[in-house]
């Protein structure tokens, strides 16, 4: 349903300094980059150093995205982040980021599970609140999957990067309007993306430790391809329709970075030529719930929103859940 009177005041950014190249893949597992390549898109991600945790990272991007917006932390009434790999099991990464920004005694929460959608849910809900109660949201996407990830398994690992994205949502006039926003979820398919142990289905043991299952990711790459495409499509399909926007108005797609395989496929489906998709998957890989505030970042910085333009963000993730926004830029940030 389209929403009038939210919009995005500020948003921020931040990815680790440490390169690590296909090349450096190939010596831990049996991989080229060639394949990483061809099958991804993807040349390079960034990893965290140790002792960055997932906090830090989130609290560099909150930082950005609080500075573009003219704001203090005191003028956060929500903060939400997104994220899978939490800075501890509990509590969630917000009681940290509160307590790490100065951010007020507000209400502050992870999503959790949703993957690499779960910054757009985030936005969805964040707009939802702030027309409730009027007050500024702040919503972090942030991943730290490379300590939490196989590095022995050449089927994930390769995929991914780490970063943190951030924006700020509040109702009323803003430079940067959320026209509208549209989420769904088919769990049907939760199998084809899952980490299952650590849960009360498969709590963590020493054998489990032993045979490294902690950190699996149970992951069905054609099956999540297929999906990725199909939703992602019938996502942007909604948000266009909710906003009574027609795609060839569509200046700019800014979506989930996870392959460069699947973006062209989403961009063939829209009808949409693949020029007016924002793509960095080649330098970030996949940075999972950061990876859309990240290059919604990226492309601003790159001057590739200019005032006016309309922007449609989608993504995917486990679950299976899907989502899109559009924003309209009237004034983008710094203009
Ligand atoms: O948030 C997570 C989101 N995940 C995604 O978006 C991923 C969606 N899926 C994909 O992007 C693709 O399915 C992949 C990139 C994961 C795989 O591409 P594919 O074209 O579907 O490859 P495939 O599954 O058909 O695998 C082909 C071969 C297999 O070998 P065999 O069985 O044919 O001998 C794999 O074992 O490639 C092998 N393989 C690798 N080889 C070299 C798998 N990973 C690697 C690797 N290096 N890193």
């Amino acid at each position: 349903m389209a929403a009038p009177g939210t919009g995005i005041l500020g948003f921020g950014a931040y990815t680790p300094e440490r390169v690590f190249t296909n090349d450096d893949w190939s010596r831990y597992v049996d991989t080229s980059d060639e394949w990483i390549t061809t099958r991804t898109g993807i040349k390079r991600r960034r990893f965290a150093a140790d002792g960055e945790n997932t906090v830090d990272m989130a609290e560099q991007a909150a930082r950005i995205a609080l500075a573009s917006a003219g704001l203090a932390a005191d003028d956060v009434a929500e903060l939400i982040v997104a994220t899978d790999t939490p800075e501890v099991y509990a509590p969630d990464s917000a009681s940290f980021l509160q307590h790490r920004l100065g951010v007020g005694e507000v209400p502050a929460y992870d999503l959790a599970g949703s993957g690499c959608a779960g910054f757009l849910l985030g936005l969805d809900l964040a707009r939802a609140r702030a027309l409730a109660h009027g007050g500024k949201v702040l919503v972090v996407g942030v991943e730290l999957i490379s300590r939490l990830m196989d590095w022995e398994d050449r089927n994930t690992c390769v995929l991914f990067g780490d970063a943190a994205g951030a924006a700020v949502v509040a109702a009323g006039a803003a430079p940067i309007q959320i026209l509208a926003a549209t989420a769904g979820t088919d769990g049907s398919k939760a199998d084809i993306l899952m980490r299952e142990v650590g849960g009360t289905r498969s709590p963590f043991t020493l054998e489990r430790a032993e045979a490294r299952e902690h950190l699996d990711i149970a992951f069905h790459g054609r099956e999540v391809f297929r999906e990725a495409v199909s939703r992602m499509t019938q996502a942007s399909h909604e948000v266009l329709r909710a906003a009574g926007v027609d795609p060839s108005e569509i200046d700019l797609v800014v979506p989930h970075q996870a392959n460069l395989r699947i973006l062209n496929a989403v961009a063939n489906a829209l009808k949409l030529p693949e020029e007016k998709f924002f793509v960095e998957v080649e330098e970030y890989g996949n940075t999972g719930s950061a990876s859309v505030p990240l290059a919604l970042y990226h492309a601003h910085q790159q001057g590739r929103i200019r005032s006016g333009d309309t922007v449609l963000l989608t993504a995917f993730g486990a679950g299976f859940h899907w989502a899109a926004v559009l924003l309209r830029f009237d004034a983008p940030p710094g203009a």
